[in-house]
C-alpha cells in the first residue's frame, strides 16, 4: 500500500477525492440554486424566507471551502471552474423561481441528493480510515437532516 502524507492509503484517497469532488461541484450548484431563491422569494414569507436563504448559502460557501481543502489535504486538486461544476453536478439548476412552496420543494430536492453523496463518502472514507472525511460529512447530515423536518414541517408533509 502507497500512503499519501497523512498517512492513508493513496489509492482510496483518490476514490474519496473524486466523491468530494462531485460534492463540491452540487454544492456550488446549490450555492447559486440559494442565491436565486433568497434573491426571487416574493409573497408573505418574504421577510423570514429571504434571510433564511442568505443563512444557508452561507453554510453552503463554508462547506464548499471545507471540502476543497479537505481535498488538498487528501492529496488532491479541487476543481474550481464553472464548467468543471456543470460537468460534475448531480443537481439540477433552478431558474427564476420565486413561489415559496416550489422553492422549499426545489430545496428539499437539493438536500436530498447531498444527502445522499454525503452517506455514500462516509462508506468509503470509512473503508479507508479516513475519520476526519467521516466526520466532516456526518455533521453536514447532521444539519441536513434536520432541515429535511423543517422544509418538510413548512410545505405541511
Ligand atoms: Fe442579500
Amino acid at each position: 500500500m502507497t500512503q499519501n502524507k497523512i498517512g492513508l492509503d493513496a489509492e482510496k484517497c483518490k476514490r474519496i477525492v473524486a466523491q468530494l469532488n462531485r460534492l463540491l461541484a452540487d454544492y456550488q450548484i446549490h450555492y447559486q440554486n440559494l442565491r436565486g431563491f433568497h434573491w426571487n422569494i416574493r409573497g408573505n414569507g418574504f421577510f423570514t424566507l429571504h434571510p433564511l436563504f442568505e443563512q444557508y448559502y452561507n453554510e453552503a460557501a463554508e462547506r464548499v471551502d471545507q471540502i476543497a481543502e479537505r481535498i488538498i489535504t487528501l492529496g488532491g486538486t479541487p476543481s474550481h471552474t464553472f464548467q468543471d461544476y456543470l460537468d460534475n453536478t448531480s443537481l439540477l439548476v433552478y431558474q427564476n423561481v420565486s413561489d415559496a412552496s416550489r422553492i422549499a420543494t426545489d430545496i428539499l430536492a437539493d438536500i436530498g441528493r447531498l444527502i445522499k453523496s454525503q452517506r455514500d463518502i462516509i462508506l468509503l472514507s470509512s473503508d479507508a480510515d479516513d475519520e476526519v472525511t467521516v466526520d466532516i460529512m456526518i455533521g453536514y447530515n447532521t444539519s441536513d437532516e434536520k432541515k429535511i423536518w423543517m422544509l418538510g414541517a413548512f410545505l405541511n408533509q
